[in-house]
């Protein structure tokens, strides 16, 4: 190539063709468009030899000046047109490239979404509340903070019973609530009778409720124990109720939760908030080691002390109450061996109940 220090002449037909030459033969070579970029800079830009004769012509006197303008007009146009040629060819290249780069294939099969699963115990709470509300019963909430008087006092427990043992009842802390002074009397509900006071002092009678929900005892967490769970109480007053209506509404309950064979036995037993009191026991053709009954919760005829408790006159009115655990329904119907399963939480545990809460 031709050095800008012996500038090519515009009349130097060979030197002139070299230098289109050498500017075909980058073009040529070009694969991208960078590369046409720097081809142009290199001959046709100002410090090319190209240009350098372009820029000689005004020095080329007389008649020859066209001549020279003529030459360096066409050489000029050679490489212009193939830039243009080669830029077009590049450019396209360069397109389809990035048009490959970024095709998405739309009927392809997108990554499987995984279908989330609520807690089986939550599913039974629903379950539960259903089939109470399909027989015209209300559901009723109650504080899981609770006031002593309402988990133990209106319950008729003895100032001295034994469930307001420190062991059993997490009391709160007298100087974390209210003005903190003094006893607040307020403990983590040990069970889900208290709302039976609660509703009775509220709502007017006759009156069906069930109240699902959680309590707290201060057990320590095993295979059958957890220090925080679930029970489901039901309270019905009215007129003219008796155990009868009580036996028959566990054994429906029981069905629903259970199958068409459950059924449902009662055993003497005591419960201050009932007389008299039952253990209530469960059919159950799954036990381990044959069939058999099985414990699932307690109950009675409320106990005249709480409807006087709440301003009932029992005289007039009586009533019936049980309650049970669920995670212990749970537990019997799905036979679930280990409460640590239920409580740590594991979505591949609660997968397996799918979103209905009977099983996949
Ligand atoms: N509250 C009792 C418990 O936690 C269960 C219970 C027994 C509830 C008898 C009742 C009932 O309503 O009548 O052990």
């Amino acid at each position: 190539m031709t050095s800008a220090d012996h500038a090519l002449s515009p009349l130097d037909h060979e030197g002139v063709n070299d230098a289109v030459s050498h500017a075909l033969a980058a073009i040529a070579a070009a694969t991208t468009p960078e590369m046409i970029k720097q081809a142009k800079i290199d001959h046709l830009g100002d410090k090319s030899p190209l240009a350098a004769a372009n820029r000689a012509i005004r020095d080329v006197e007389g008649p020859r000046k066209a001549e020279a303008g003529k030459a360096m007009g066409a050489a000029r146009a050679r490489v212009l047109e193939a830039l243009e040629a080669k830029g077009n060819e590049v450019a396209a290249a360069a397109e389809a490239a990035r048009l490959e780069r970024e095709k998405i294939d739309v009927t392809a099969v997108g990554p499987r979404l995984r279908l989330g699963a609520r807690h089986p115990l939550e599913l039974v709470m629903d379950e539960i509340s259903d089939f109470f509300i399909a027989m015209g019963w209300e559901i009723a909430e109650g504080p899981e903070l609770e006031h002593e008087w309402f988990n133990f006092d209106a319950l008729n427990f003895d100032i001295d019973h034994p469930a307001r043992a420190m062991q059993d009842t997490f009391y709160v802390d007298s100087t974390s609530v209210g003005d903190g002074k003094g006893d607040a009397h307020l403990v983590m509900r040990t069970h889900t009778s208290p709302v039976q006071a609660r509703v009775l002092l509220e709502r007017d009678l006759p009156l069906y409720i069930a109240c699902p929900g959680k309590v707290f005892r201060s057990d320590e967490l095993d295979q059958t124990h957890t220090p925080v769970f679930h029970q489901v109480e039901g309270l019905a007053v009215d007129k003219g109720l008796t155990m009868a209506h009580l036996k028959g509404t566990l054994d429906h309950f029981a069905q629903s939760m259970f199958g068409a064979e459950a059924r449902t036995r009662l055993r003497p037993s005591f419960f201050p908030f009932t007389e008299p009191s039952a253990e209530m026991d469960l059919w159950f053709p799954q036990k381990k080691g044959g069939p058999g009954w099985i414990e699932w919760g307690g109950c009675g005829m409320v106990n005249p002390n709480v409807l006087r408790a709440c301003g009932i006159d029992p005289d007039v009115y009586t009533g019936f109450a049980f309650g049970m655990g669920i995670e212990r329904t749970l537990m019997l119907r799905h036979g679930i061996a280990d409460m640590h399963d239920i409580v740590e939480g594991d979505q591949r545990f609660s997968q397996a109940f799918g979103t209905s809460g009977k099983g996949k």
